[in-house]
């Protein structure tokens, strides 16, 4: 008796789905073959613009393009904080005793070739800072920074931290670049900057 209404519950059940055979359209397959076509010949048409040794050190500056003698606090901002925080600080107060301050110093608001000449070779030995003596070295830019680049982060130190003296520019760092060519060692402090003057 169970077995007979089992059955004809069985009976009445709907049979499997299977899957039909129903191939992809053809328009399908030639829109997406038309795209896949088109992606290989976008890539391979696009011209490359960006130069991949630059890397990540590029910087705003790099991107903009090369306006000659242009000059932009925003990027000697940036260079700023990306190259003389660690020594100089953020405020531009220096560290008493290892690195001397940029705020309020003479050299920032002294003639500005000394200023790029700082940048371009850097200094060691005694160098006198607002009354107090350091005796540390401060790193060559020369081969980092080109000319505008030394100009907006001179310009950046010299429009900040309380400074108020003008802008530096690119004309200037390039002028005293070519006069010191020959030069492969940092400054001496006080005693190379002075004759500079
Ligand atoms: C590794 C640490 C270090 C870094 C990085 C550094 N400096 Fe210096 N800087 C010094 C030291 C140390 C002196 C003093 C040198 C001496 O005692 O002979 C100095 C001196 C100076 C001076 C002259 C003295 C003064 O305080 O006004 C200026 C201007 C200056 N640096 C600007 C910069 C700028 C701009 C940058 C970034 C592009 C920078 N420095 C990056 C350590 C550094």
């Amino acid at each position: 008796m169970t077995e007979q209404r089992d059955n004809q519950v069985r009976s009445r059940e709907y049979p499997d789905p299977h899957e039909m055979n129903k191939p992809v359209p053809p328009a399908v397959i030639a829109i997406v073959a038309g795209l896949l076509l088109w992606a290989v010949s976008y890539i391979v048409s696009t011209g490359r613009d960006d130069d991949p040794t630059l890397g990540d050190r590029r910087t705003v500056a790099t991107l903009e393009g090369k306006v000659k003698g242009a000059v932009s606090t925003a990027n000697g901002a940036d260079l700023y904080a990306a190259n003389c925080v660690a020594c100089h600080q953020a405020s531009g107060a220096g560290l008493a005793g290892a690195f001397p301050p940029l705020a309020g110093s003479e050299w920032v608001a002294g003639p500005d070739n000394i200023l790029a000449n700082i940048l371009l070779h850097g200094i060691t030995g005694r160098l006198t800072v607002r009354g107090a003596t350091y005796n540390g070295a401060m790193p060559s830019f020369k081969d980092k920074f080109d000319d505008r680049e030394i100009a907006a982060v001179l310009s950046h130190i010299r429009a900040n931290f309380g400074n108020t003296a003008p802008q530096v520019s690119a004309n200037v760092v390039q002028r005293e670049r070519a006069a010191s060519k020959a030069r492969t060692t940092p400054w001496n402090g006080d005693d190379e900057l002075a004759k500079l003057k």
